[in-house]
């Protein structure tokens, strides 16, 4: 069996409105047109406590800090193995 990677968007206010809100729509695209919905648990968590290095992503164990809808498609083709 292999192990999901697990991806966390924080949803809570601060990153939500701070970009998050599209970087969600970012991922999903990503998730879809490199086929790894089977591969990936990617879902929404509460603020992290950490909202002034936010927009704040989790990867896995791993934080990301000051995530957007650009840079994290850097992120995901480092993070997925494909
Ligand atoms: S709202 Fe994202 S860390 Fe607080």
């Amino acid at each position: 069996m292999i192990d999901k990677t697990e991806i966390t968007i924080c949803l809570g206010s601060s990153c939500f409105a701070r970009g998050n809100k599209k970087t969600v729509q970012a991922i999903e695209t990503y998730l879809k047109e490199h086929n790894l919905k089977d591969k990936v648990f990617f879902h929404g968590g509460h603020c992290f406590g950490m909202c002034n290095k936010g927009p704040i992503l989790k990867i896995n164990d791993k934080f990301y800090e000051a995530v957007d809808h650009i840079n994290v498609i850097d992120i995901l083709a480092k993070e997925i193995e494909e």
